[in-house]
């Protein structure tokens, strides 16, 4: 069976665009792949966390892993700095990666400008670490939103490049996008991402928002003018907004259209309101449901399942190198 992995930093809030871009399409993969899903905790130290938020929000990202449906029974999840390997492979690909790719990282140069005060080494690096926790498993596909795309095809030059260098032994990953629901917009700007680091909160809608706020953000989401339920690339607001209407109710943009014929945005809006608050009510239930101790049991499981196969490769990995 072919082995997909992907993995979310655990930095506080989780919105659509997290939710539809990657974890929506993890759960179909399920049945189809071999997966393996973790929390990016490493990841997430390149912007400063506060030690007791960080601990907080991992949790939380394994209870809304499970409320939205990934099976830990079936297969893996787990924290990535318990498994040492990712660090280990970490630094050998530090070893092997030109300066100038990792110059050339959109996020990279998107987070600087976003945390001047604190430009560090491990957001330069970033991609060696994710190639490592991408390469260390084996990793056939990598499920993630637009954005992550520059990172895999970097992970695929840099296995390559070890290949030639020392022995051909990792494998090549491919990048796996769902077209519709890979850059979902900012409601307060639709011509840039909808984003956890915006600067409003009117900017997204996380999976835990109450069922008011949900309402009171449509409601201020921005729309373009004319006043038409039509989806169209000169349409960029109400585009974005239609495309959350598809993907919570599993319509069309046509027969989304058909529905609101002859009715303005304000229909439209309140409409959409309750989709989204009925999409995501039942997550928050399970969320709600899931113990600390029950969301450590499964994350202590996932790592020990986790450390086995990384284990392995890395032994593979130091002798190839002469370590
Ligand atoms: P953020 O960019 O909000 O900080 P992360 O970097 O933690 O979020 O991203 C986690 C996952 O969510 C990645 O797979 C990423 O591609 C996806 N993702 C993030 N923002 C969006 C978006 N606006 N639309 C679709 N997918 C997204
Ligand atoms: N870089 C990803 C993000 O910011 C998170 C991530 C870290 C990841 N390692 C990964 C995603 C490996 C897929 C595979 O969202």
């Amino acid at each position: 069976m072919k082995r997909i992995l992907s993995g979310i930093q655990p930095t506080g809030i989780i919105h659509l665009g997290n939710y539809f871009g990657a974890i929506h399409n993890w759960l179909a993969l399920q049945k189809k792949f071999d997966c393996v899903f973790f929390i990016a905790d490493l990841h997430a130290l390149t912007v400063y966390q506060k030690p007791e938020e960080l601990r907080r929000n991992t949790l939380n990202l394994l209870k809304i892993y499970l409320a939205s449906g990934l099976n830990p029974d079936k297969h893996i999840i787990f924290r990535q700095s318990d498994v040492q390997e990712h660090i280990e492979l970490g630094w050998i690909l530090n070893c092997v990666t030109p300066i100038a790719e990792l110059e050339r990282m959109t996020q990279f140069k998107d987070k600087s400008k976003q945390h001047k005060e604190n430009i560090n080494a491990g957001l330069f690096t970033y991609p060696c670490l994710m190639a490592a926790d991408i390469l260390l498993y084996d990793t056939d596909f990598v499920p993630v939103g637009e954005d992550q795309v520059q990172h895999v095809e970097l992970t695929r030059a840099i296995a390559q490049k070890f290949n030639n260098l020392y022995a051909d032994i990792l494998k090549l990953p491919q990048a796996k996008i769902n077209k519709i629901s890979a850059r979902l917009k900012g409601l307060d700007n639709p011509e840039k991402k909808m984003s956890k680091s915006a600067a409003s909160e009117y900017n997204y809608i996380a999976l835990t928002d109450s069922a008011d706020l949900i309402r009171k953000k449509i409601k201020k989401a921005v729309t373009d003018s004319g006043s038409e339920i039509k989806y169209g690339a000169d349409r960029p607001a109400i585009s974005n907004l239609m495309t959350i209407y598809s993907l919570t109710t599993g319509l069309d943009f046509s027969q989304i259209e058909k529905k609101f014929n002859g009715k303005g945005y304000a229909d439209f809006k309140s409409d959409l309101a309750e989709q989204i608050v009925k999409f995501t009510q039942p997550i928050q239930k399970k969320f709600q449901a899931v113990s600390d101790d029950q969301a450590e049991k499964i994350l202590s499981d996932g790592a020990e399942r986790a450390r086995k196969i990384a284990g392995q490769k890395m032994e593979q990995i130091k002798d190839a190198v002469g370590l």
